[in-house]
């Protein structure tokens, strides 16, 4: 396994990804329409197009690929509940030529990025991968791409990994939104020396997963084949309330400044917390501490500001 292709190579997670291929001696083919990844993220080496993942201009570039990450969607919830046909078009049409273009080149593995928001109306807790219940547009989008990707399988032959990414952090995360993940947000902030903001109390619990965790079990869909034709949860099993994050970022940065509650974002869930057995089965297990993954965020963040970038 030489070659791979990782859509949205200009996210968050594409973008750390693409690093971690590289430095384990991988060639990577990269894609992204750059509408919400940053160009200048992309590692240097990557053979990056700008290109939809909803084109047929993306087919010649499968050739010769030994394996695809597809992480390439629509995926702020909030934009999402905007405009459903634009979610159903990049998240299932896409997903389904990304599919599309894999079995015309022979593509040998396809990683398929689900999400954890397909348990958005399940209340068990840790949750295992046996159920889905989606409530958002954008949940619904990501159940029908793991409906494509069964197909893809039974019908022709794509052999692929379903993962469903809890809470992902780490550094290029996307803190450009207008409402950035919680973490980058307060770190901003308090760099800045503003108050940052808590949408509700700051009970919610998360289950956060550092991205170098993550990283080590995107390596393993493309080398144990215990992964093929499997959904796995990715998490790191344990959760934290916002308020206790808000506490290990303010502790970090010697800051005194306290938070405003604001009300609840809607569509929110209370808890996520992963039952990630599955996962465990075939060796991988997160490693990275909340505060050891929290205090690189806060030296990348805090470099990004040194270099005048924040905004
Ligand atoms: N970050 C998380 O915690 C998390 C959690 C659950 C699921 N996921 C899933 O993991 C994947 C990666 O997430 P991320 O956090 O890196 O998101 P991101 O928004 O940072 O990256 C997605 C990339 O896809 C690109 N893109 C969007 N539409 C495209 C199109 N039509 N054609 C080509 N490129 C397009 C964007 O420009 C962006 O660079 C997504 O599928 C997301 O749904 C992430």
């Amino acid at each position: 396994m030489k070659k791979v292709l990782v859509t949205g190579v200009a996210g968050f997670i594409g973008s750390n990804l693409a690093d971690r291929l590289l430095g384990s001696g991988y060639e990577v083919l990269g894609i992204d329409n750059l509408s919400y990844g940053v160009f200048e993220q992309i590692p240097k080496g990557v053979d990056f197009h700008k290109l939809d993942i909803r084109s047929k201009d993306i087919y010649p570039l499968f050739h010769g690929v030994d394996a695809v990450f597809h992480l390439a969607a629509k995926n702020c919830i909030e934009d999402c509940q905007e405009d459903p046909v634009e979610t159903a078009d990049i998240n299932v049409v896409g997903t389904a030529n990304v599919f599309e273009a894999a079995r015309r080149a022979k593509v040998s593995k396809v990683v398929n990025a689900e999400s954890s928001a397909v348990y958005e109306g399940i209340d068990i807790f840790p949750t295992p991968e046996a159920n889905v219940a989606p409530d958002s547009f954008y949940a619904v989008s990501k159940v029908c791409g793991n409906l494509f990707a069964r197909k893809y399988a039974e019908f022709h032959g794509v052999v692929s990994t379903g993962i469903r990414p809890f809470s992902v952090y780490g550094s290029k995360q996307d803190y450009r939104r207008t409402i950035p993940p919680s973490m980058p947000a307060f770190i901003i902030k308090l760099l800045k020396g503003e108050q940052p903001i808590i949408y509700g109390d700051g009970s919610k619990r998360r289950d956060f997963l550092y991205i170098e965790d993550f990283n080590d079990f995107m390596l393993l869909c493309i080398t144990d084949p215990r992964t093929d034709g499997k959904v796995f949860n990715l998490g790191s099993g344990t959760n934290n309330s916002i308020l206790e994050i808000y506490n290990v970022i303010k502790k970090l940065l010697a800051s005194s400044v306290d938070p405003v509650f604001k009300p609840n974002l809607s569509g929110e869930a209370q808890i996520t917390l992963a039952d990630i057995s599955e996962a465990r089965k075939i060796g991988w297990s997160p490693k990275t501490g909340i505060e050891e993954g929290i205090q690189a965020l806060v030296d990348f963040l805090s470099k990004e500001k040194e270099l005048g970038r924040l905004k």
